[in-house]
C-alpha cells in the first residue's frame, strides 16, 4: 500500500475514537449560536461544521495542521498533500512514493480531450476545466465499489483512489485547457523527472527553473482553506451525498468560479493592469493609486484582492508572493505596484468604512508573478488555484469519509418564520 495510504489508514482509527468520546461525552454542548444577521448573512462566523486539515484565524490566516503556511513555503505542494490528508510531514521516501502514485495515474483518457475540443471557443477556462473534472467520472472507483455493494468502512478508500487518480492528472489538463484555449499548439507530455508543480509548468510549455518554483509555491499556497468558504463547502455538500470526487470536486470548483472567491485573481491583475494603463504606464504614485481606488469605490466596485470574508490581517500568502516575487522579479514594474497599492488601499478602505478587512488577499499579488511569466491572460489564472485547491477537496472529502460524516442537511427558515421568532 502507498505510504500515504497507509499512514492514513492507520490514523482512521485514533481519530474516530476521538470524535466518538467527544460526541458521547459533550455531544450536547453548544458551540454556536446563530442571529439573524447571520441566517441572512451567508451563515459568516456560524461554527457548524468539521474541517481538520486547516483552519484559518482572522488574525493569523491560513494553518494547516498546526502550522501556518508562512512556514511552510518551500514545501513541494506533494508534501502539503500529504500533511492535509494525514496530518503529518512526510519523510524524503514518502514524497517520492507519491510523486510516483501520480506519475503511475496521470494519464489522461483521450475522451475527455475531445469533449474539450468540442466546446465553443468562447468558453471559459473555468468551464474547460470544470468540464474535464465531471467528464473524468467516468472513472470512478468509488461509483463502481458502491453499486458492488462495499461496505460503509471501505468508502474513504475509494474516494481516497478516486481523489490521488484526480489530483494526478489535474496538471495536464490544466496545461491542456491552456494550450487548447490560447492556441500555444500541441499538447505537452509530462516530464517523469519533474515535481507535480514543475511538470504543471513544463506541460504549458514555459521551461524555466524560476517559472517551477512559482508554480510550486502557488500550488502550495493555494491548498486548503478550511471547510466553510464557497468550492469546499460545496464540495463538501454533494460529497456527503456519496456522490464520487469527480462530481464533488467539479461543484466545488464551479463556486471557485465566482468573482468573489477565486475568480477574484483575474480582476486583480486587470485592475492594476487598467490602472497603470490609463495613467499612462509605468508604476503610479501613491497619489494617483489613492485616487483610481477611490474612483473604483465611488463607481460601487469592490477593489478587487483585498477584503476577505474570515481574515482581518493582511493574508499571509500575500506576503509570500510578495516575498517570492522581491526575490525572482525585483525589476517587474506591476510587482513594484502591487506593493505601492499595499501602502495605500488599506488606508482608503478604512477611510471608505465599509470592507470589515482592508488588507490584501492572496489574490492581491498572484497574478503579477503569473503576468511576469508571460501568462497575460487573465481568465486562466482561476485554473492555477483549482489545481491546488483540489488537494484540500480531495483530502477534506477522504477523511469525512473515514469519519463517517453523515450527509449535509442546515435547517432553513422562512421571513415569516424571523418575524415570528423575533416578536415582529
Ligand atoms: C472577499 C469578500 C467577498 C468578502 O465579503 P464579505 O465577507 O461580505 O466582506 P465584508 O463583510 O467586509 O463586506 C462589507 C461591505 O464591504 C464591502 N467590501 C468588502 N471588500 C471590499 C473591497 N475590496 N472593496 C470595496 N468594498 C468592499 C462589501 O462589498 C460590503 O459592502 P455592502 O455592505 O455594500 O454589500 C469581499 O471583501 C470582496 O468582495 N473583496 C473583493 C473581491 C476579492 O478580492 N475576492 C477574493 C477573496 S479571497
Amino acid at each position: 500500500m502507498a505510504s500515504l495510504k497507509e499512514k492514513f489508514a492507520s490514523k482512521i482509527p485514533v481519530w474516530g475514537e476521538d470524535i466518538k468520546k467527544i460526541l458521547k461525552e459533550k455531544g450536547d454542548v453548544k458551540i454556536s449560536d446563530v442571529s439573524v444577521q447571520q441566517a441572512y448573512g451567508g451563515m459568516r462566523g456560524v461554527k457548524g461544521m468539521i474541517c481538520d486539515t486547516s483552519l484559518v484565524e482572522p488574525d493569523k490566516g491560513l494553518i494547516i495542521r498546526g502550522i501556518p503556511i508562512l512556514e511552510l513555503t518551500d514545501k513541494l505542494p506533494e508534501e502539503i498533500f500529504f500533511l492535509l490528508l494525514s496530518g503529518d510531514m512526510p519523510t524524503d521516501d514518502d514524497v517520492k512514493d507519491l510523486q510516483d502514485e501520480y506519475k503511475k495515474r496521470g494519464d489522461v483518457p483521450k475522451y475527455v480531450w475531445d469533449v474539450l475540443k468540442a466546446m465553443p471557443k468562447t468558453s471559459h477556462p473555468m468551464a474547460m476545466f470544470d468540464t474535464a473534472v465531471l467528464v473524468l467520472e467516468n472513472e470512478s472507483i468509488f461509483r463502481k465499489r458502491y453499486a458492488e455493494g462495499i461496505p460503509k468502512g471501505q468508502y474513504w478508500d475509494a474516494v481516497y483512489e478516486d481523489g490521488l487518480n484526480l489530483l494526478a492528472k489535474l496538471p495536464a489538463i490544466g496545461a491542456g485547457v491552456y494550450r487548447m484555449k490560447y492556441d500555444k499548439g500541441g499538447l505537452i507530455d509530462p516530464d517523469p523527472k519533474l515535481s507535480w508543480g514543475a511538470n504543471f509548468a513544463h506541460m504549458m510549455g514555459i521551461d524555466d527553473e524560476t517559472f517551477y518554483k512559482a508554480m510550486e509555491l502557488y500550488f502550495t499556497l493555494h491548498c486548503d482553506h478550511e471547510g466553510g468558504n464557497v468550492s469546499a463547502f460545496s464540495c463538501h455538500t454533494i460529497a456527503s451525498a456519496l456522490s464520487d470526487p469527480y462530481y464533488a470536486v467539479s461543484g466545488g470548483l464551479n463556486g471557485l468560479a465566482g468573482p468573489l472567491h477565486g475568480l477574484a485573481n483575474q480582476e486583480c491583475l486587470k485592475w492594476v493592469l487598467e490602472m497603470m494603463d490609463k495613467l499612462g504606464g509605468g508604476i503610479p504614485t501613491k497619489d494617483q493609486i489613492k485616487d483610481y481606488a477611490w474612483e473604483t469605490l465611488n463607481a460601487g466596485k469592490v477593489i478587487p484582492g483585498y477584503g476577505h470574508a474570515v481574515l482581518r490581517v493582511t493574508d499571509p500568502r500575500y506576503t509570500a508572493f510578495l516575498n517570492f516575487g522581491k526575490e525572482h522579479l525585483p525589476d517587474s514594474e506591476v510587482l513594484t505596484t502591487v506593493a505601492r497599492i499595499y501602502e495605500v488601499v488599506p488606508d482608503v478602505l478604512k477611510e471608505h468604512g465599509k470592507a470589515k478587512n482592508p488588507w490584501p488577499n492572496v489574490d492581491a499579488g498572484s497574478g503579477a508573478i503569473l503576468y511576469h511569466y508571460g501568462i497575460t491572460e487573465f481568465e486562466y489564472y482561476t485554473v492555477l488555484f483549482s489545481i491546488s485547491r483540489a488537494m484540500g477537496m480531495v483530502a477534506q472529502q477522504v477523511w469525512n469519509r473515514a469519519m463517517m460524516i453523515p450527509i449535509t442537511r442546515p435547517k432553513s427558515v422562512g421571513t415569516d418564520w424571523i418575524k415570528k421568532q423575533v416578536g415582529m
